[in-house]
Parts: structure tokens; sequence; C-alpha cells
């Protein structure tokens, strides 16, 4: 028995040994890929990428603008939600009080014509009699999206109208979840006499607490029959003082945005053209604006973010506004060829809105709203993704012909592919949008390769990793992004802009995933894909290098070089960006020839996007789990050795010594 007790023992042992072998040889090849990345850096062989090529695509879904980017603090502040039929649901309005002490209604007596609909509070309490109002008072308050983010020492400007039977004391606050602690508060006084006709009202509140989850409150101790609409209130502190929230517009600034299209996506459709994004509807003064159903992601936007703050974000944001317009089609409609005309005018008005002088028609309107010089308007998509549909391409005449007879500069997107556009069906551009798992993505870093090289270029305005291994935003779907966009670099000469989508989600309502940038009320944190197009963000106008990688047996990797030219302090600097998107670990031999300065060490740097797991994600408790680390590169030169982790974005930022011949 002992002695088979040490047979099996030696047995058992043997295989352990085995086992142990194998493990270690499988980490031994994990770790073990070699490969070479050559680049000609040689001025006659580089080619300039476009200036706007990476820039951002903004739809408002997921909460994105009403409740996310526009720093509106009421939801639902003209009570239109509900629809014109009153009485109407006032949500998310909320009673404070009971039948006894109050009733609350909507009617259609509003002072604004496009907007009827008016809140009507019945207070039947007092301060003193038989029905006392409890303390505090009744009234109403708006819990606004997800509870509203109150700022020590920071000032709200508030404003609202109101008409009233009799004299007013009402007051208005900013107040705890429950209403028990008042941040800041005011009360309004006035005679019968004074609010007999619909009056407003604005004043500033000056909050003496944090509370990421307020709201607002309007509450009086006095009988009588109130009537409230447009109430509004909007942090000073803004994104250039333009209604901007900002972290998240300072989020959008620092990925240098060259061109921001707007305003979706399905959301510029509609899932009904009765729903539809209509860039009038949302201009002028905000109270006056009707707001609308966004049906496409299920919720109601009282348009502060219209088409004036897109254009003015633009600006902003040093971004060119490309304008995707309703083209007469909706998820479930379409409007005819023959009856297309009148929106055909509607949106050659809509240019003139944004490009005209402020004596026209409607650049008038866009000049009383505080820009009397025009927007930069320079591109016009018509349509979002409905090139399939019956009419698309006739709209499509249409719209290009009337837009270049009056604006022949501006350049005209259609939805369809490039083998559709002919003199005949002319466009300066065609949109691509490509939603896919990570490993397709990946592989269309060479999607544009065999593009023929004349006609009209590409602008991929929609491009994410969707489905499982996307999760809510994961590494791995940041790196096959990342290795697409060094496709389309490498293809910038048949490809013009890009931007991902969707950009925004606020965690309340997540509508698509993943995204780029989540947030609520006060916290925001950028995805791995987010982080990645840091990586991009020097590219636009930069110069392009030939490379090429040889790995055997391996490939997983993309890379792509530019030179760029930094604004700040005009150094230039060779940006050698390597997708390592498999799971092994890459020794990489870096050779650049065609230089004609040298490299310099100090200045340059290292800067790698990775993590323990390629699913791993960001979150509000583990912000920047997955953001790019960058040291310094002690070995910067023509000949370097370095090393990609597995599941790894690099960047090599190589500081070129200044020469007026530099290939930059
Ligand atoms: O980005 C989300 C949606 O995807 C867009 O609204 C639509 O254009 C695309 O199908």
């Amino acid at each position: 028995m002992a002695v088979q007790r040490e047979d099996a023992g030696s047995w058992l042992h043997m295989l352990v040994l085995v086992y142990a072998l194998s493990w270690a040889f499988s980490l031994g090849s994990v770790a073990g890929q070699t490969g070479q990345l050559n680049i000609d850096a040689s001025p006659q062989n580089a080619r300039k990428i476009p200036d706007k090529m990476f820039g951002i695509f903004f739809e408002e879904i997921n909460h994105a603008g009403a409740g996310g980017l526009w720093a509106e603090l009421v939801s639902n502040r003209g009570f239109e939600a509900g629809g014109p039929n009153t009485p109407s649901n006032i949500d998310p309005w909320l009673i404070i009080g009971n039948e006894s002490s109050i009733i609350v209604g909507t009617d259609r007596t509003s002072y604004f014509e496009r907007n009827p609909v008016a809140l009507r509070m019945e207070v039947l309490c007092d301060s003193k009699g038989t029905n006392v109002c409890p303390s505090g008072g009744v009234g109403i308050y708006n819990p606004g999206y997800w509870g509203m983010n109150v700022e020590r020492r920071k000032v709200y400007k508030v404003a609202l109208h109101i008409r009233s039977l009799d004299a007013v004391s009402l007051t208005v606050s900013l107040a705890s979840s429950n209403g028990l602690q008042k941040m800041a508060s005011h009360t309004i006084t006035g005679s019968k006499k004074q609010f007999a006709k619909w009056t407003k009202i604005e004043f500033h509140l000056k909050s003496n607490q944090n509370n990421a989850n307020s709201r607002l409150q309007l509450t009086t101790s006095k009988s009588g029959v109130i009537w409230l609409d447009q109430v509004s209130v909007m942090p000073l502190d803004t994104y250039m003082g333009h209604g901007f929230r900002k972290d998240l517009a300072s989020m959008l600034a620092n990925l240098k945005p060259q061109f921001l299209k707007f305003p979706g996506g399905n959301y510029a459709m509609g899932n009904y053209l009765r729903n539809a994004f209509r860039w009038s509807e949302t201009v002028g003064p905000w109270e006056e604006r009707p707001g609308h159903f966004n049906d496409a992601w299920g919720y109601w936007t009282d348009d502060g973010l219209g088409f004036f703050e897109f254009l003015q974000l633009a600006e902003d944001l040093g971004a060119l506004p490309v304008w995707v317009v309703n083209d007469g089609a909706s998820q479930n409609e379409e409007v005819s060829t023959t009856t297309i005309a009148s929106l055909v005018k509607d949106i050659v008005d809509g240019i003139e809105f944004a490009r005209g002088g402020p004596e026209s028609t409607w650049g008038s309107v866009r000049a009383a709203m505080g820009h009397p010089q025009p927007f930069n308007l320079n591109y016009v998509s018509i349509g979002n993704q409905e090139c399939w549909m019956l009419y698309y391409r006739g709209n499509y005449q249409k719209f290009y012909s009337a837009i270049k007879a009056a604006y022949p500069d501006i350049n005209v997107i259609s939805s369809c592919d490039k083998s559709t556009i002919s003199p005949s069906n002319p466009a300066d551009l065609y949109d691509v949008h490509v939603y896919t798992s990570s490993s397709d993505m990946f592989s269309r870093t060479s999607m544009f390769d065999n593009t023929p090289r004349s006609g009209p270029k590409a602008i991929i305005s929609e491009y994410a990793v969707t489905g499982n291994d996307a999760g809510k935003g994961t590494l791995v779907a940041a790196l096959a992004e990342a290795a697409f966009l060094v496709g389309l670099e490498r293809n910038s000469d048949v490809v013009e802009m890009a931007s991902c989508a969707p950009l925004f989600v606020n965690d309340n309502d997540r509508r698509w995933s993943p995204d780029a940038i989540v947030f609520n009320s006060w916290q925001s944190y950028g995805c791995p894909n987010y982080w990645m197009l840091h990586f991009f963000k020097d590219s636009s106008g930069a110069t392009l290098h030939p490379s090429n990688i040889q790995i055997s047996g391996y490939n997983q990797l993309a890379a792509s070089a530019i030179t760029w030219q930094s604004s700040k302090d005009k150094s230039t600097y060779l940006k050698i960006k390597v997708v390592n998107f498999g799971n092994k670990a890459v020794n990489l031999s870096i050779s650049v020839s065609g230089l004609n300065v040298g490299i310099k060490s100090s200045g340059s740097k290292k800067t790698v996007l990775t993590s323990s797991g390629p699913l791993d994600e960001n979150s509000f408790q583990q912000p920047e789990k997955v953001a790019p680390l960058s040291s310094p590169m002690d070995n910067a030169n023509q000949q370097m050795d370095v090393s990609l982790g597995a599941y790894s974005l690099t960047s090599f930022d190589l500081l070129l010594e200044q020469s007026k011949h530099s290939s930059s």
C-alpha cells in the first residue's frame, strides 16, 4: 500500500508539474509578442488631416440636454408637458397640501399664445379663520430632473409669471427634497391690482447650503386664486454665461471638438412628425417656446436648449455647427416630394436665422436674442439615416437645390452612401453610422482602405460599439473605437469628419448604452471612450505620416502617426498611437525615418489607457478607474523599444526639436 501511495504521489506530482509548466508557458506567450512599427515622417509622404476631422454629435437622448447640459433646474416649467387638453397632468410638479387646503389644476389662460396652458392654484386655507393653512403654507413644488443641485454661495436666477384674483403673498424657496430645510427663499407680495394681469417677476436666490437633491417650492398661506406660468430657475454660473452646465460643457471643450452636430439622431426625426424637432418653435424668448414631447426617447423637453443655443454652444466650443434638419421624415411617416416645398422653405428660413444679417426676417430674430453676428453655419445634413425611405432621394434633391441656390457655400450632407451620389444627385459629404460589436469595430480599422479616392467624402457622424461587451462603456469598446479612429485618420483623404454617439446619459434615464459621458444632477464622469477621444483631440488639421506594423501571428494592433503643433507653446510633437486590442503584451520596436529634426526625450511622454480587465468601466464611485496615465519617456528616439500592455491604447508624444523646416 505504501508503495502504491508513493507511486500515486509521484504521478500526482508529475501532473502538477506539467500543469504548472504549461501555465508558465502560456503566461510566457501572453507576455512575449514582439513586433515592429515603421513610421515614415518624411515631409514628402505626409498628408494633412482635415481641419474638422474630429467633433461631437449631440442628441437629445437620455436627458442629455433637458436635465443635463442645459442648466435649467425646473422641469416642465410652462406646464405644457401634459398636453393642451386641460386639466392636465402636471408631472413632475407635486402639490403641498391636501384637498381641504388647496386645489391645483391647469387651464388654458396663459399669457403666451404658443403655450396656452397655465397652472391654477385655488388656495382654500388662510393664515387665520376656520381653515388655517398648515405651517409652511400650501402650494406646489418641482423636484427638477431627479433633484436640483443647489450649491452653497451660488446664485440662481428665478423667473415666473403670476396672475391673481387677490393680493399675493407667495414664497419661492429652494428646499430639501422633503421641504423641511430651506437653502434660499424670497417672498413675492403685491396687491390685487398689481397681479390682476399676468406679471413677470424675476429675482436672485443665493443658497446657504449644498444640496444635490433639492426642490423648488412655491407656497402661500393666503386664500385666493393664483395662476402661475413659465417658472424658471437657472444657475448664474454657467459655461460662458450661456446656460450650459459648466462641468458638462467643460468636458466637451476638453475634447477640442472641431464640429458640433445636432440635434439628433432620431430626435431630429421623431417617431411622428408632430413630435419632431422644429427649429422655429425653439427660438425666441424662452417663455414663448411651446416645448415638445421627444417621442423618440420618451420624454418632454421645454426646448430651453433650442436652435439658437445649439449654435451658441458650437461657437463657445470653437466648433463648426452641423445641423441635422428634419427632412419630412419621422420613424413612421414621410412627406412626399410633391408636398415637401413648405418644409424646404422652413429649412432655408432656418439657415437665414443662423446666417442672415440682423436686418433679415429671421436674422432679426437671432439678433433680438443677443447675437447680431451671423453664426458660422456651413454644414447641413438632410435627415438622419433615412436613405432607404421612399421619398428620401426626391426630397433630398429639393433640399439640396434650395439650399445651394440661397447659400452656395453650405456643405450639404446626404444620408445615402457614396455609390448613390452623382452629378445628378450631388452631395458634398455622405453620412455613415456604425453601431457594432467590439471585434467588428476593431476590424473596421480598414473600413475605408478600399474606398474610391474620388467623389464626396464621408462624415461618420455616429459610431459606437454596442452590445454585451460595450456594457455601459467598457475599456474594450473604447479600444475597438480607437482602432476604428486610427483607420479614419489613415483614410482621412476620403473621410472628412467623425463623431461618436451618443454623447451623454443622465444616469436616471438611461435610454441608450453606452454613452461617452455619464452624469446626474451634480456629478459627471467620462467613460473609457470619452478618455479615448482625448488621444485624438490633436489630430484635426495635423499631419499624417504613413506607418506600418509587422508582427506575426497577432492581428490585434492598429497604429497611426501624426505631427501636430501645440497652439499654447508652438511645440511640435510626433504623436504615435498604438491600440493593442488583444490579451497579449507586445514588445514593439518603433523606427521613425525621414524626420528632418531630432527628438527631445525631455518633454516627450507616454500616455496609456488601460485597466486590469477588458470589461472594466468607470462609475460615480470610481470615475477614473479607466483613464489615461502619462509618464515621461527617457528613451524617446527615432529608434525605440517600447512595451504595450494587453488591452491598451498608448500614445507616444515625442517632442521635436524646433526647425523652420519641420514637417508639421
Ligand atoms: O445614437 C442613438 C441613435 O442611433 C440615433 O438617434 C440614431 O440616429 C441611431 O440609430
